[in-house]
């Protein structure tokens, strides 16, 4: 039997949670769902006016929903001074969070780098999230010491994993700025880096687990391939005129949204911790082995210490 956010979603009465790139698309959803359950909704999102439209259309979707569920956090993942911020006003509103959700992400596109001079890919997508968790880590690790608590930090990644090349290293922080060093805008080459990143999520969320796990911190940390949606990041690289085509035949952002939402709340997830921490899941909600790269835990392990290694240098600058 498939589940079912609507039906199978657990009250999330009590429950904290933050989901990035929470403003549209499958984060939208996945914000809509987790408040409609009862939890307290953090949505981190860069604008402002954006946030507060899909707010407004969440609220009058929904019209019994409590005004206060849903609090914007300003947040832009490709500016670590920004993340920091975000980290800190959660941490300072909220005293517990049950559930992070790394889910806003820069889709193949043409090449760009953030302030700092990082391919968008992998500066959004990965580095931003990183800090993002390294922040939040001491509330998510307080509220798992609490009795009757079930933290999940869950990071979506992307069957994309496949396009990064076998060569892919990240074995030292500067290799980070661009590991693909490609900067041209051939489909390949944007697939390319888009993959890199998403390599780069998975590889996070099982390390992530693994330290847990070596600490006796019981939150569980998971990857997901959402399946093929029809959000504007899912159709990115199309051509406009199949679009409305590919609404009829991609995913809906509910059906996205069901993957994150299952590794982040259904209770067979708590129950068989050592069955689900670390693992990838793919659409809806089963585990995937993600392919020899994502799946490496020696660059796991490379790529945490690089990233804590260019966080270090990009915090100190800014
Ligand atoms: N759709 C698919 O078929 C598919 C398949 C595999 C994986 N995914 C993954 O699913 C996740 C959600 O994607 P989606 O399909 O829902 O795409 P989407 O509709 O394009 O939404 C992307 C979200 O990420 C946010 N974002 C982008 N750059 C940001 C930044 N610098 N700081 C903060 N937020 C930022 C966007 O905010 P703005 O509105 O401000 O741009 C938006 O809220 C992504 O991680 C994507 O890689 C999607």
């Amino acid at each position: 039997m498939v589940w079912k956010p609507v039906q199978d979603m657990p009250d999330l009465t009590g429950r904290v949670a933050l989901v990035t790139g929470g403003n549209k698309g499958i984060g939208l959803t996945t914000v809509e769902q987790l408040a409609n359950h009862g939890a307290k909704v953090y949505m981190g999102a860069r604008s402002e006016g954006k946030a507060n439209e899909a707010i407004r259309q969440i609220q009058s979707a929904n019209p019994s929903l409590d005004g206060k569920a849903i609090t914007w956090i300003p947040l832009d993942l490709a500016s670590p001074a920004s993340v920091v911020a975000a980290a800190e006003k959660v941490s300072s509103a909220a005293s517990r969070l049950d559930i992070l959700i790394n889910n806003a992400g820069v889709t193949a596109g043409p090449f760009a780098k953030t302030a700092d001079g990082i391919d968008t890919n992998m500066g959004v997508n990965h580095i931003g999230h990183f800090i993002l968790v390294d922040r939040l880590l001491p509330l998510l690790i307080k509220t798992a010491s609490q009795a009757n608590t079930d933290v999940r930090v869950v990071t979506v990644s992307s069957m994309a994993v496949s396009q990064a090349p076998a060569t892919t290293r990240f074995d030292t922080p500067e290799s980070l700025y661009n590991p693909s060093g490609l900067e041209d805008n051939a489909i390949m080459s944007m697939m390319k880096r888009y993959g890199i990143s998403k390599v780069a999520n998975t590889l996070f969320a099982s390390e992530l687990q693994r330290k847990m796990d070596s600490e006796g911190v019981p939150i569980i940390s998971m990857s997901v391939h959402p399946g093929a949606v029809a959000t504007d990041g899912g159709m990115g690289l199309f051509p406009v005129f199949v679009k409305p085509l590919l609404k009829l035949v991609m995913a809906t952002t509910l059906q996205g949204a069901t993957t994150q939402l299952f590794a982040a709340t259904a209770v067979e997830v708590g129950k068989e911790k050592a069955k689900y921490g670390g693992k990838y899941l793919v659409p809806y909600g089963k585990i995937k082995y993600p392919g020899a790269l994502a799946a490496n835990e020696k660059l796991a392990g490379e790529l945490w210490e690089s990233t804590n290694g260019l966080v270090g240098k990009l915090l100190s600058k800014a």
